[in-house]
């Protein structure tokens, strides 16, 4: 468990949402969940000392993600969003099973409308080791994709080029370039991104891939069932009152188990709001 055990937020009758990722990547979902569901606080963790989680054992990431959630529950959070492809292909079924009474919303990769959109029938698919590795992928792609060709690919290195602010530098196009241009040359016109980090170069994919191919960010879908989840739950009356929290960033607090001050400005670069993270420390021996 971590050191820091006292509630960060003061309002306890508040039901929170709770959101993790290994570290940036699941602000692309914050940044959805801001926009889908105005009226509640939200807290936000992002384990930077372990990142990146994709190249790790799934067993490993699994323990990060149950120490996790189980901070974010003892912090009032209702829902856990595992803001992660990575984590979720690693702890899923295992964050229900420990965790039953809190609603646990994942990622998987977007196989589905991507398999619907694709007139070329051929999908690139672009996520870490751990997702493609892990049971949610084969599912989706037995499910989903019996009649498209997906062409995998985990863009080594991606994750931390995005960690460190570099999202338009030459080693963050020439990790793309690799993993589309044979993606292009095989004609695909879909790309599905199964990794939270990457919505945040969408604008690079684009430039390599030309603005006909579609990226799909499962975000706003990911968001929505958030929402549908609280509402389910009575956790939400259904009124949105946007005036509550007029900028969103007021109603989140931001921890890290990095660096505060480097994941201020990973803050102020990608979502473009000045707040000010905690850090906590991970207690390896408390972790089981
Ligand atoms: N953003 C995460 C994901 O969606 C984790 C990436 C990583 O830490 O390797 O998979």
């Amino acid at each position: 468990m971590f050191s820091e055990k006292r509630p960060i937020m003061s309002n306890d009758s508040i039901a929170r949402i709770g959101v993790f990722d290994s570290g940036v990547g699941g602000l692309s979902v914050l940044r959805a969940i801001w926009q889908t569901i105005p009226e509640l606080p939200v807290i936000y963790l992002a384990d930077q000392a372990h990142v990146p989680y994709g190249p790790r054992p799934l067993e490993e990431v699994r323990l990060f993600a149950e120490a996790i959630s189980r901070y974010l529950i003892s912090q009032g959070c209702k829902i856990i969003v595992v803001a992660c492809n990575a984590a979720s292909a690693a702890a899923l079924h295992h964050l229900r099973a420990q965790f039953p009474a809190t609603p646990i919303v994942g990622m998987e990769p977007a196989v589905k409308p991507a398999a619907e959109h694709t007139l070329s029938g051929v999908v690139g698919v672009l996520a870490t080791p751990a997702t493609f590795q892990g049971e949610l992928y084969a599912s989706v792609v037995e499910r989903f994709a019996s009649n498209v060709r997906l062409i995998p690919h985990t863009c080594p290195g991606l994750v931390q080029q995005i960690e460190a602010g570099e999202l338009d530098s030459p080693e963050t196009y020439r990790i793309l370039s690799e993993a589309l241009e044979p993606m292009l040359l095989a004609k695909i016109d879909t790309i599905v991104l199964g990794c939270t980090h990457y919505p945040f170069v969408i604008p690079a994919i684009q430039k390599i891939a030309g603005a006909d191919v579609r990226v799909i960010d499962p975000a706003p879908a990911v968001a929505k069932q958030t929402r549908r989840q609280l509402l389910a739950r009575g956790l939400l009356t259904g009124d949105i009152s946007s005036q509550q929290f007029p900028n969103p960033a007021n109603r989140t607090q931001f921890i890290t188990t990095g660096e505060a001050e480097r994941f201020r400005s990973a803050l102020r670069q990608l979502l473009d709001v000045d707040a000010v993270p905690i850090q906590l420390r991970w207690n390896q021996n408390s972790l089981d």
